[in-house]
């Protein structure tokens, strides 16, 4: 007798072929990483712009088995179309696109071109091809300077976003509620991500951010290995607990396992979920955990507010506890163990492909 299962119940086999465009990055790599555990087969789609091919012979280390590449730029569609034709993606991880905050304040059209339009190219072939799953990575940033805390997915967006980095996630997020009406079979989640860090545990895989780190653990890491004298401390001036800013900073693999929980639990139109921990650290208390984790102190200078910062930004988690059957697991202490295993065997990042 023939056994029929209904579609949801066919995706929690953990048998579907995820496209993650931009996943040979920090992010993705870590997913592709979390995907294979549970069964699925990542594909990655990357123009490697920050991003190594290294990084993928390293996760093929981690999963044990080949991983399906291309590079190419998610604005050339034509080259997409041929990509998901060869390919046959049930859903895609859209992670791709520029990320440095600064730099899209200086540079405002390449990262509205990069962002924007890889996305609306990408969603293009996506209707073409009848792919109607998506996973977006999203960004605390959309909330912009929060009206109070923690931030839910109910708070006010757009609000103090300053800087066109921010705007892209925030517009994103916005086209693609645009287009969930116009097809039913559409299933979109958007996950806003607060601050990723750490690394795998085996140190195969990890962030390694191209010339000077803007984000504070990848900078921590790197005056421990040696590569810079000291953090400078963006004011301590705020009001938090000692002055510091205060950010919610999630364990990379636990930000990838949410991403698995997201593609199992898709629902037609679009959904929203924060994930990040719940708890707040502020910028000494993450020196200081990285300190012990790398046995050494990690000197430091308090110097003027960085212009755009808030001074706290941590979520409330607690949609996706109750509709993913997610939530994060791992401490700072490990995140700051992983990341400074990472970086101590990876002094200088990946090496040339
Ligand atoms: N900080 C320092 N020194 C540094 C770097 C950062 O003191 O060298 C401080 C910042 O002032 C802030 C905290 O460390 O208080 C975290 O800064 P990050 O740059 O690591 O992270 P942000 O919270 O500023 O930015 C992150 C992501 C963005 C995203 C934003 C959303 O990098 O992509 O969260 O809140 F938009």
């Amino acid at each position: 007798m023939d056994v029929v299962f209904a579609e949801s119940a066919l995706d929690r086999l953990g048998d579907m072929r995820i496209l993650l465009a931009g996943g040979a990055g920090y992010i993705g790599t870590h997913i592709i990483v979390s995907l294979c555990a549970q069964g699925h087969v990542p594909i990655v789609v990357d123009d490697l712009s920050n991003s190594s091919k290294v990084a993928i012979e390293r996760v093929e280390r981690i999963v044990e088995r080949p991983i399906s590449f291309h590079q190419a730029d998610l604005r050339d569609t034509d080259t997409l179309r041929r990509l998901f034709d060869q390919e046959g993606p049930d859903a895609v991880i859209h992670l791709a696109g520029l990320k440095a905050v600064g730099e899209s304040v200086a540079q405002p059209l390449r990262y509205y071109d990069t962002n924007i339009n890889a996305t609306v190219s990408l969603l293009r072939v996506m209707a073409e091809k009848q792919v109607h799953k998506l996973i977006f990575s999203s960004s605390a940033t959309v909330y912009g300077d929060p009206e109070s805390l923690p931030l839910t997915e109910d708070s006010r967006v757009g609000g103090g976003i300053s800087n066109p980095y921010g705007w892209t996630k925030f517009m994103i997020e916005q086209i693609l509620r645009d287009i969930a009406p116009t097809d039913p079979r559409w299933q979109i989640t958007l996950l806003r991500y607060f601050n990723p860090v750490g690394a795998h545990p085996s140190g195969l895989i990890g962030e390694d951010p191209a010339g000077i780190p803007n984000n504070l653990m990848p900078f921590i890491a790197q005056v421990a290995a040696g590569r810079r004298d000291h953090v400078n401390v963006f004011g301590d001036d705020y009001d938090t607990a000692d002055g510091t800013g205060v950010r919610d900073y999630i364990h990379v693999m636990d930000l990838a396992e949410g991403h698995v929980a997201a593609l199992n639990h898709l629902t037609n139109g679009v959904a929203t979920y924060n994930l990040g921990t719940g708890q707040g650290t502020s910028v000494l208390q993450l020196i200081h955990a990285f300190s012990a984790a790398c046995g050494a102190p990690i000197p430091y200078q308090i110097t003027a507010r960085r212009p755009g910062d808030v001074a706290a930004c941590y979520c409330s988690p607690a949609k996706a506890t109750r509709d993913l059957g997610w939530q994060a697991t791992r401490t700072i202490d490990d995140a700051c163990r992983d990341s400074w295993n990472w970086q101590s065997q990876n002094p200088a990042g990946y090496p040339a492909a």
